[in-house]
């Protein structure tokens, strides 16, 4: 059977923990002969640095191909794109807007799809999210971890592996902003037994005891023509030092990036002594060979 990954839950919890290890373990040639197909609808600094230098740790070859090239559902259906790209390369990786074109791809694919974010998931910066986490507060299982801000695809990816892995997942969002219930059936599905999803009703009241706490841009990508709207909305939610200061005193602060200082966490937080952004950035990296050695396992 194929392994595609589309989303954190597509794995096992144990496959998840397989595959943070192997993040952390010596690289291994496991794509020696092999090559990457990388599609970007979306602009990317870290996705396409982290996987093409991940995929030549173990040997193989990334081909990086812009959505001019592939015009995914434009020149051709994606079901195409995928047939053809399947001929050369032994993985097929894409950044998209609609989620399904992902679905539609694996629905076709011969070779495993690796969704390098998409409007609802982020899984690989999960990962990374993840092993960052572990890194620095031990075993993911009962730590808190709180997101604050926008719901988005990089939370809901987040807050998927979190739970699967056993921790408490607390989230404070605008009316509006916040998991759907669609979303929350999801969590409490594959929630680890201990693990508990909690809709804080402050953002003091979320940081209260994190372990973590994070955030994301305001408006993501596609979404800028909201930026103004979404600024003034979000205004509460943004973590200062004074917020932070209310989070356990070894809480650490993640952000995915790219991030627009001043809005969602300021640059003192973001520079600040508990921020682990910089080796959350490298760990995509890690996490890329990690999930790589698991595909090819
Ligand atoms: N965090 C992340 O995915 O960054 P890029 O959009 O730069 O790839
Ligand atoms: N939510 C952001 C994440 C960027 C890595 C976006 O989709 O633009």
């Amino acid at each position: 059977m194929i392994r595609h990954f589309l989303e954190i839950d597509d794995v096992s919890p144990e496959a998840l923990v397989e595959i943070l290890d192997a993040s952390e373990a010596v690289a291994t040639p496991v794509l020696s002969g092999k090559s990457v197909a990388m599609i970007f609808e979306k602009p990317s600094l870290r996705t396409r640095n982290s996987t093409e230098m991940a995929v030549v740790q173990l040997g193989g070859h990334p081909v990086f191909i812009t959505d001019a090239e592939a015009g995914i559902d434009r020149r051709e259906d994606a079901e195409d794109v995928v047939r053809t790209l399947q001929q050369y390369h032994q993985v097929v990786a894409a950044r998209v807007f609609e989620h399904d074109k992902l679905v539609r791809m694996a629905r076709v694919s011969s070779v495993p799809i690796v969704n390098l974010l998409s409007d609802d998931a982020h899984p690989v910066q999960a990962l990374a999210d993840l092993l960052t986490i572990r890194q620095h507060s031990g075993p993911i299982a009962g730590l808190t971890i709180c997101w604050l801000g926008d719901f988005t695809n990089v939370s809901r990816s987040l807050a998927l592996g979190a739970l699967m892995l056993g921790a408490h997942m607390i989230v404070c969002c605008p009316e509006g902003y916040g998991p759907g219930s669609e979303d929350i059936d999801r969590f409490v599905r594959v929630a680890m037994k201990g693990a508990t999803f909690t809709v804080a009703s402050s953002p003091q009241q979320a940081v209260s005891g994190a372990d973590v706490v994070t955030t994301d841009a305001w408006y993501s990508m596609g979404q800028e023509s909201e930026a103004e709207a979404r600024r003034e909305i979000m205004q509460p939610y943004r973590v200062d030092a004074l917020l932070m200061s209310q989070a356990k005193e070894t809480a650490i602060f993640l952000h995915c990036l790219p991030a627009h200082r001043g809005d969602e966490a300021t640059s003192e937080v973001l520079d600040g002594p508990q921020s682990r952004m910089w080796p959350q950035a490298q760990n995509r990296m890690h996490t890329m060979r990690g999930l790589f050695t698991w595909l090819f396992a």
